[in-house]
């Protein structure tokens, strides 16, 4: 029987990421119809299909379109005086005591209007777009009060409207003690809880709620009373744990059936039994622990021996993280963290995606799921991961057309 669609690609090798692993199909075919992958396997065994559009690449390979699960892409003004004041001297932790930090891209982020947010972060985006990525995660975090954090939502939804890319939105709703609630993180829990999830949640702008679970920001106990309020409304739950040290915060996640707990250098065994039990990806963000210059590792190891998925993501943010390339991160996360470059692959593809709850649509090149992959002239998928810098030319397929 004839199979129609819309359009077929040819010429190039499949590296599917199916289960995590390159799984490549040599000299491949994959045919798209109403924006999903219809059919793909080898060239030689495809059966009769009529495409209205055939693509021939004449060599290279495609992979699934990159997915960047955990950014903080929409802020005001930048810290670049930070990371001077730090190769100063100063550390993380001494100048968020002092105001800086989280807080002073706060006032920033607040003082900003939705135009000139959504311009200075389009101006971030384009660059992970010309990498490949298709997905991205964006979350709030920066207005901490109701109406800024809420214009940091709409902010993330537009840009979905600006340009051909999946936006996943995060309400970062605990993610610094804001400077009016000083010394009284519960009573911002409370607004949080009360004010500004039911809100979120009427509004439809975000997918997921996080928390930064860490002694310089909101506690276990803080974080609960955050994760009940938003399971309530539907929403399901991650959280920036584990960072700088271990409060089990990843265990608690789990608990709460996190999708992800994320950057985990401090975590425990514990904390990966839980994890691994609950089926939250581990989300590791080696751009942080390189600007940050961190020593501890986060417990790889640990991970693969549960069967915790590992994701990388970029972590784009003006304090810990100002990462314009995802490709960058790979080489970072097998460099740093000892990754091989097939696991650096799969964790901005397909473990990413599970970290979105996305997994049963995108991540990987197979039937049924959304037509969003990259065509690389490279030979090997190895070479996404080990060249430096520069521009790796590639064609970004979105939702079965170029984008
Ligand atoms: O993911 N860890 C907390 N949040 C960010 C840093 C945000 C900032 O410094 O502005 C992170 O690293
Ligand atoms: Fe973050």
């Amino acid at each position: 029987m004839m199979l129609n669609c819309d359009s077929l690609w040819l010429g190039a090798n499949l590296v599917t990421l199916r289960n995590g692993c390159y799984h490549i199909i040599e000299d491949g075919a994959l045919a798209v119809n109403a924006g999903r992958i219809v059919w793909l396997g080898a060239h030689a065994d495809m059966p009769e299909i009529h495409a209205e559009r055939v693509t021939h690449f004449g060599g290279g390979i495609i992979t699934p379109g990159l997915i960047d699960c955990h950014t903080h892409l929409v802020f005001g003004g930048n810290r670049s005086h930070e990371f001077e004041q730090r190769l100063n001297g100063a550390s993380y932790a001494d100048i968020a005591a002092q105001g800086g930090g989280i807080l002073s891209t706060v006032n920033a982020t607040r003082q900003a209007d939705h135009d000139s947010l959504l311009h200075s972060a389009l101006a971030r985006l384009r660059p992970l777009l010309s990498e490949g990525v298709t997905t991205i995660e964006i979350k709030s975090g920066y207005g901490l009060d109701v109406a800024a954090e809420l214009k940091m939502l709409r902010v993330i939804r537009a840009l979905a409207q600006q340009q051909p890319v999946h936006v996943v939105s995060t309400c970062l709703a605990a993610h610094a003690i804001p400077p009016e609630y000083r010394g009284q993180p519960d009573a911002w829990i409370e607004q949080a809880c009360q004010s500004l999830l039911p809100a979120v949640a009427q509004e439809h702008l975000a997918d997921a709620v996080d928390a930064f679970c860490e002694h310089l920001a909101f506690s276990p106990q803080h974080v609960e009373r955050l994760f009940t309020a938003a399971q309530a409304l539907g929403l399901p739950v991650k959280l920036h744990a584990e960072q700088l040290s271990s409060l089990h915060g990843s265990e608690l996640a789990a608990r709460f059936q996190a999708l992800s707990a994320d950057h985990l250098e401090y975590a425990t065994e514990q904390d990966v039994a839980a994890m691994a039990a609950a089926g939250t990806v581990a989300v590791l963000l080696p751009g942080a622990y390189y600007l940050l210059r961190e020593t501890q590792c986060p417990p790889v190891e640990l991970f693969r021996r549960y069967g915790v998925p590992m994701a990388i993501a970029s972590d784009c943010n003006p304090g810990t993280s100002p990462a314009l390339s995802l490709r960058l991160m790979l080489n970072m996360a097998c460099t740093l963290f000892r990754f091989t470059p097939e696991e650096a692959l799969a964790g901005v593809t397909l473990h990413a995606a599970r970290a979105l709850g996305l997994q049963d649509s995108h991540g990987s090149l197979e039937v049924g799921k959304v037509a969003d992959f990259v065509h690389w002239p490279l030979a090997h998928p190895a070479e996404l991961v080990y060249w430096l810098g520069g521009q790796l030319p590639c064609t970004t397929i979105f939702r079965g057309e170029p984008r």
